[in-house]
């Protein structure tokens, strides 16, 4: 059930230099949800994530392990990253490792094309290095080093000492499109998500681009240039060319021009790899640029970026073994405004599982559908004449789903979450409001009690097809609780763009039981 409009989503390609935290954790389950909701709404969705493999950070990483890059990635991918995906309930549809030979071909193909059209040279460089983001750091990234690292250069994200190489390296000439990229950012103004980031690149621009070196000569961990074997390519060019090599650059025309162009989710650290090089990169070999953009902010522990290499570093699964992994999914995809950073607690995690999870919504499902197991044999009832307040939720239920919608057209998922919510907030008060149980006490309110019920009912129908991208467990065992799936077929099949018409649960629909959807859970230590 395909709408033809072509929505391709990707995550930043992780560095399997070691275990992933749940900063990574977080794009991906960000950009999951997009890939849910659009594949739900009947786009021809497709979503990537993978790992980026090269570089001299693996080259360490395998050394202090006792291994060969090769043999470190292929186990931190297979035991730790693959795993991550399952672990948080990701359904992407690929998985790209830079060191596949169908991404190794099209990178060469790719470089050839640019090299053949003019745009990269020869030439000497010297420059300070910073190995943990791969990159020769410009002037303002470059501080002065404290404590052990007194008297160095150190870089500004990682902290640690900057390294001066020189050698002969292949140029691109970033520096010649400067004025194409200001001219998209200005005729695009949705290219940078969001604002502040879009700001932020502009900014970077408007004070002029230098060439950036493409090749490494002094080590081989890398895909060969095609012209000169002894360099290899730089490890930013070769990552971020997953995105098109995946998708058929250079192997399968029709794949590629089906997808492309692709939505680029990416914490603002890459911010500028992906919306500088990366669309000159594609300019110079004649592809389109991508949709878009979007930096997301940093997950924050005790103030700074959490990372590994600063030890701040928690494991996904030090979540989701407690909570399940739609409460990781809602936590973090809630709680924070996508595209600005937000601490990570976990007692913020844990009152707003509680609050939100157990008392709002899983007490919602569990009251509505044990009322109507009670006072109706679990066959949902025939709705009699609706009042101001039923129309009311029925209203809510449309705004809801709407907005929703809207937000999660700019890649807004905490506002979309937000607006959904309302429909959790209203239908517990409406259920106060109304008392099923006292209607229940009057034979003559029979058919008021089959209304409120109804309404209630059809408001969960709402919710699980609404909240299905974000959680997809706890909305599938309430699909199987609410009985629909005879009538209206599976939940992942439920166009989310229709969720807010009234009405979609047949009356007779027989209802089952509904174990609770987030149980009480032992506080960690
Ligand atoms: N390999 C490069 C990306 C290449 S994309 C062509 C890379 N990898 S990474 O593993 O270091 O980080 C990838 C992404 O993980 C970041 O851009 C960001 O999306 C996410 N995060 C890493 N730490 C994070 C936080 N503390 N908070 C939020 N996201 C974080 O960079």
């Amino acid at each position: 059930m395909t709408s033809g409009r072509s929505f391709y989503i990707t995550t930043p390609i992780y560095y399997p230099s070691d275990v992933p935290h749940i900063g990574h954790g977080y794009t991906t389950v960000a950009v999951d949800t997009l890939a849910r909701w659009h594949r739900q709404a009947g786009d021809d969705t497709w979503m990537l994530t993978g790992t980026d493999e090269h570089g001299q950070k693996m080259i360490r990483a395998a050394a202090a392990n006792g291994a060969t890059p090769q043999e470190w990635v292929d186990k931190l991918v297979a035991e730790s990253w693959q795993p991550l995906l399952r672990t948080l309930d990701v359904a992407n549809d690929d998985f790209i490792r830079t060191t596949q030979e169908r991404h190794e071909k099209s990178v060469q193909l790719f470089l050839q094309a640019v090299y053949d059209r003019g745009y990269i040279y020869a030439g000497e460089y010297e420059a300070l290095y910073c190995v943990g983001c791969e990159e020769f750091k410009p002037e303002s990234e470059i501080v002065d080093g404290a404590g052990p690292f007194e008297g160095l250069k150190v870089c500004a994200i990682h902290s640690k000492p900057l390294e001066l190489l020189q050698e002969k390296n292949y140029f691109f000439k970033l520096s010649e499109f400067q004025d194409r990229l200001l001219a998209l950012y200005r005729e695009r103004p949705d290219f940078v998500q969001p604002e502040s980031a879009r700001n932020e690149v502009v900014a970077f621009v408007q004070q002029g681009l230098k060439d950036l070196s493409i090749s490494r000569s002094t080590f081989d961990w890398g895909i060969t240039v095609p012209w000169d074997e002894s360099h290899v390519i730089y490890v930013w060019v070769d990552a971020l060319l997953n995105y098109a090599t995946a998708v058929g650059y250079g192997s399968d025309t029709e794949g590629f021009e089906r997808r492309w162009p692709a939505h680029h989710v990416v914490g603002k650290d890459i911010l500028r790899f992906h919306a500088v090089i990366w669309p000159a990169m594609l300019m110079a070999a004649g592809i389109e640029v991508p949709e878009n953009v979007f930096a997301h902010g940093w997950l924050l522990v005790g103030g700074e970026k959490m990372s590994k290499s600063k030890l701040t570093g928690i494991a996904p699964n030090a979540i989701t073994d407690v909570f399940g992994s739609d409460a990781y999914r809602f936590y973090f995809l809630s709680a924070i405004a996508f595209g600005q950073d937000g601490s990570f607690s976990w007692e913020d995690l844990s009152a707003r599982y509680q609050a939100e999870l157990a008392n709002g919504f899983g007490n919602l499902a569990s009251r509505a559908i044990a009322m109507v197991g009670k006072y109706f044999d679990g066959a949902v009832p025939e709705p009699g004449a609706y009042t101001e307040a039923d129309l009311a939720i029925q209203q809510i239920v449309a705004d809801a789903a709407a907005h929703a919608d809207a937000a999660i057209d700019r890649f807004r998922i905490d506002e979309a979450i937000r607006s959904i919510w309302t429909i959790v907030d209203e239908l517990n008060g409406y259920i106060t409001l109304n008392e099923p149980w006292a209607l229940a006490k009057d034979e003559a309110q029979r058919e008021r009690l089959g209304t409120v019920l109804y309404t209630c009912v059809e408001g969960l129908r709402a919710l699980a097809v609404l909240l299905s991208p974000v959680m997809p467990q706890a909305t599938a065992k309430l699909w199987d609780a609410l009985g629909v799936s005879g009538a209206l077929g599976a939940l992942l099949e439920q166009p989310v763009r229709e969720a807010g018409a009234w009405g979609g649960v047949p009356a007779g629909t027989k209802t089952g039981a509904l174990q609770p959807l987030f149980p009480r859970v032992e506080q960690p230590e």
